[in-house]
């Protein structure tokens, strides 16, 4: 028993593939980005997405063992984990046609995982011992949650977003301004430039203390510009940037709080962004707590992750069968 895991994500725009070992070391990790397929249309259009997978499947394959400087045969994995849901109907079926039929050809188990149960694991690829119970934020284009994890597996959603997901907010606020996709990642670049302090953006006020609002703060900013053409972007994008880090860290750490936590933990690819990272650390070293952070690397979409969480739910409740579907709606 080699104790490898092949972990194959597609729920989304990336085709992930990684072989991760018996203790949790990423021996490969490939993501293939779609960003040139999707740019010009400001988001992901499914169609594109579910044939872009199909296109290079194969080629992220072979390059995840070639990393790992393994043959691509059974020999070299004992399990392949596979995102199950949630996600694009076609985007996830590519990655669990492919891994029902390298599972029945190389007669290995295989075992569906849950998208955001990986972002969670996303946390272990790194940290081995952590200090549970966790409040985790796993904060990406699709989710905005707040999440109480009393051990690994046993979890409780304690706040979610009523609109908008974060992510999605910052690709809005990008497309608005005129920059690229996805946004997150160039809203922080021209906030390098700008001041934080520059405007207040009204946070939305929800009734439940842990939830969150990304629509009202989105529409904001657009009326803000729309009413303030010679305004500095850079500013915009500081000030956006810095409130949404705000009341995402602020939320999560009065959740972790109240449900009695001992750490904080970060993941999605909203936890990429550095002024969140920071936020997060700050306000939860000063409440006493644990902060966890994967690399930036590990909070987007990858392998490793749904590599990770295969192998305790495959630990735990054994192989999945080979009819399983990919559940575009599936819940944590
Ligand atoms: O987890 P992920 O890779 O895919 C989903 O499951 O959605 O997250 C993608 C989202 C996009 O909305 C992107 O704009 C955002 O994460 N994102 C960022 C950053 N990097 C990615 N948002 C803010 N700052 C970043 N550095
Ligand atoms: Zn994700």
């Amino acid at each position: 028993m080699s104790g490898i895991i092949l972990g194959i994500e597609t729920s989304c725009d990336d085709t992930a593939i990684a072989l991760v070992d018996s203790s949790n070391q990423v021996l490969s990790s490939i993501i293939s980005s779609q960003v040139d397929v999707h740019s010009g249309y400001g988001g992901v259009v499914p169609e594109l997405a579910s044939r872009a997978h199909e296109r290079v499947f194969l080629d992220v394959l072979f390059q995840a063992f070639k990393d790992a400087e393994l043959p691509p045969s059974a020999a070299s994995i004992d399990a392949i984990a596979v995102t199950k849901g949630p996600g694009l109907a076609g985007s996830l079926m590519v990655g669990m046609a492919a891994a029902k039929g390298l599972s029945a050809g190389w007669r290995v188990p295989v075992v569906g995982v849950n998208h955001l149960e990986g972002h969670i694991f996303a946390l272990d690829i790194e940290n081995r011992e952590i200090d549970f119970p966790m409040a985790v934020l796993v904060v990406s284009g699709g989710h905005t949650m707040i999440v109480v994890a009393r051990s690994r597996g046993e979890y409780q959603i304690v706040g979610e977003t009523a609109d908008d997901a974060a992510g999605e907010a910052f690709d809005k606020v990008a497309r608005f301004i005129g920059l690229g996709y996805p946004g997150g990642p160039e809203i922080e670049r021209l906030a390098r430039d700008g001041d934080p302090n520059a405007i207040k953006f009204p946070k939305a006020v929800l009734k439940d203390p842990y939830d969150f609002s990304f629509s009202g703060p989105k529409t904001a900013v657009v009326k803000f510009i729309q009413a303030n053409p010679k305004v500095a972007l850079a500013d915009v994008a500081a000030s956006f940037q810095k409130s949404v880090a705000e009341v995402l860290a602020e939320r999560t750490l009065m959740a972790a709080i109240h449900f009695g936590c001992r750490s904080l933990g970060l993941s999605g690819g909203v936890g990429a962004n550095e002024k969140l990272r920071v936020t997060m650390m700050e306000l939860g070293l000063n409440a006493g707590l644990h902060v966890y952070l994967p690399s930036k690397r590990n909070c987007t979409d990858n392998g490793a992750m749904i590599a990770v969480a295969g192998r305790y739910i495959l630990e735990k409740f054994g192989p999945s069968s080979l009819d399983i579907d990919a559940q575009p709606s599936l819940r944590l």
